[in-house]
């Protein structure tokens, strides 16, 4: 019999005494080992007590203390007037929350921001994240259910309507307000990376496919005073998206087009296209039709910036690839890509000089540019011409 490669052999014997109570004990109590002992037991029990965590940072939340604890450290009976929970509870709050570092104890009885719930303040993209994750957790209440594709009753699908590619034109407009507002709301932790990563003031005009509320533009426009805007999502989110840029003071400088990417030819004039947040909620053939019809609407040469989460091509990112892998399953079809997989499906929709560039904070944006090439991909169905709003 062949025998297996040292590393084979090296993780077959890590296992069996990982997997052992002896070597557990005797690995605990020998000084040397001790301290790989206690890591590997502190972070086997954060994925235990995971849930718990994120139900404390919840509560946090909806309970804006850490909005609160901004204006200074207080006592735990003002706080708990102020959040109105019993002393009691509020005491146990401060505790758990004091223990993930999210509030610090300043002083007898008197508790301040902690070094993880100062970011959180006045951050309403973490806080909405935070706060909308009731409906994810409500669908992995049985997540063998949700592997074996037998989950009933979703509420993140609900959330994210256009998720199923169903009755798109029919949506109402209050369907989209609430994903819209929570897209706007983050948007910001990925619009900064992309404008911090890339020079869009190279171009001529962008155009921003799947563009939600218009968020995006309006940090684009501040990063490249010159450039002119056009945004294309859903007809039901053009409507907000206009509202809003007109707001912003950006009607000369932009365009709105209403429509569906999976039937109507995307418009054309842009040197510059992006997909932000957009490919990941899709499988692979509604993938690679949105960016036929992006390809369709770029010059040759004309390039595309694809940003979104993406995993690492040996799945060793961490716990950031577990969450949006889950979360776009109980979202619908999509899933959490790698950038060799995203840049498979570019050269397929047409696209090369495909490439990874570096962001600051990967966990909140990965990027990647691609060029048209002159070769129109077979298979393209732009059928209707683009409906203005
Ligand atoms: C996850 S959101 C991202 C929004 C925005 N790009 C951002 O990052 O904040 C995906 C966007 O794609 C839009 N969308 C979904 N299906 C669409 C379709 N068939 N045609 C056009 N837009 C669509 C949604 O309305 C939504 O605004």
């Amino acid at each position: 019999m062949a025998q297996l490669p040292w590393i084979e052999r090296w993780y077959d014997l890590r296992d069996r005494l990982t997997a052992s109570r002896a070597f557990q004990r005797w690995a605990a109590a020998f000084p040397l080992t001790r301290p790989i002992a206690r890591r590997r037991a502190r972070e086997l029990f954060e994925l235990v007590a995971g849930f718990v965590h994120s139900q404390v940072l919840a509560a946090c939340v909806k309970l804006r203390l850490f909005d609160l604890l901004a204006a200074g450290p207080m006592s735990s009976a003002d706080i708990s007037r102020r959040i109105g929970l019993p002393l009691d509870r509020t005491e146990r709050l401060l505790a758990a929350a004091i223990a993930l570092r999210l509030v610090q104890p300043r002083g007898k009885d008197r508790f301040g921001l902690g070094v993880l719930g100062a970011p959180m303040v006045g951050n309403t993209g973490i806080a909405a994240m935070v706060e909308h994750h009731d409906a994810l957790y409500f669908d992995l209440r049985d997540p063998l259910a949700l592997l074996q594709g037998q989950s009933t009753d979703r509420a993140l699908a609900g959330y994210w309507p256009y998720a199923e590619h169903k009755g798109l034109d029919a949506l109402p407009a209050e369907r989209v307000r609430a994903y819209s507002a929570l897209m706007s709301a983050s948007q910001p932790l990925v619009g900064d990376e992309v404008v911090a990563s890339y020079d869009l003031s190279r171009h001529r005009c962008l155009l921003d496919v799947g563009g939600g509320d218009g968020t995006f533009l309006s940090i684009v426009a501040k990063a490249a005073p010159d450039l002119r805007l056009h945004l294309f999502d859903l007809p039901q989110v053009a409507s907000v998206a206009r509202q809003r840029l007109l707001a912003e003071g950006l009607a000369t400088r932009c365009n709105v087009s209403g429509g569906s990417f999976f039937d109507d030819a995307l418009p054309k004039g842009a040197d510059v296209a992006s997909l932000v947040r957009v490919i990941f909620d899709h499988p692979d053939e509604r993938a690679l039709q949105i960016l036929k019809a992006v390809h369709a609407a770029l010059p040759v040469g004309g390039t595309l910036l694809l940003a979104e989460p993406m995993a690492a091509a040996d799945g060793t990112s961490g716990s950031s690839d577990a969450y949006f892998d889950f979360y776009l399953m109980a979202m619908g079809r999509g899933r959490l890509r790698s950038p060799q997989a995203l840049m498979q499906l570019l050269s397929q929709a047409g696209f090369d000089n495909a490439r990874v560039v570096p962001t600051h904070m990967p966990l909140n944006t990965g990027l990647i540019l691609a060029q048209a090439t002159a070769v129109k991909p077979a298979g393209y169905l732009g059928k209707n011409p683009n409906r203005e709003v």
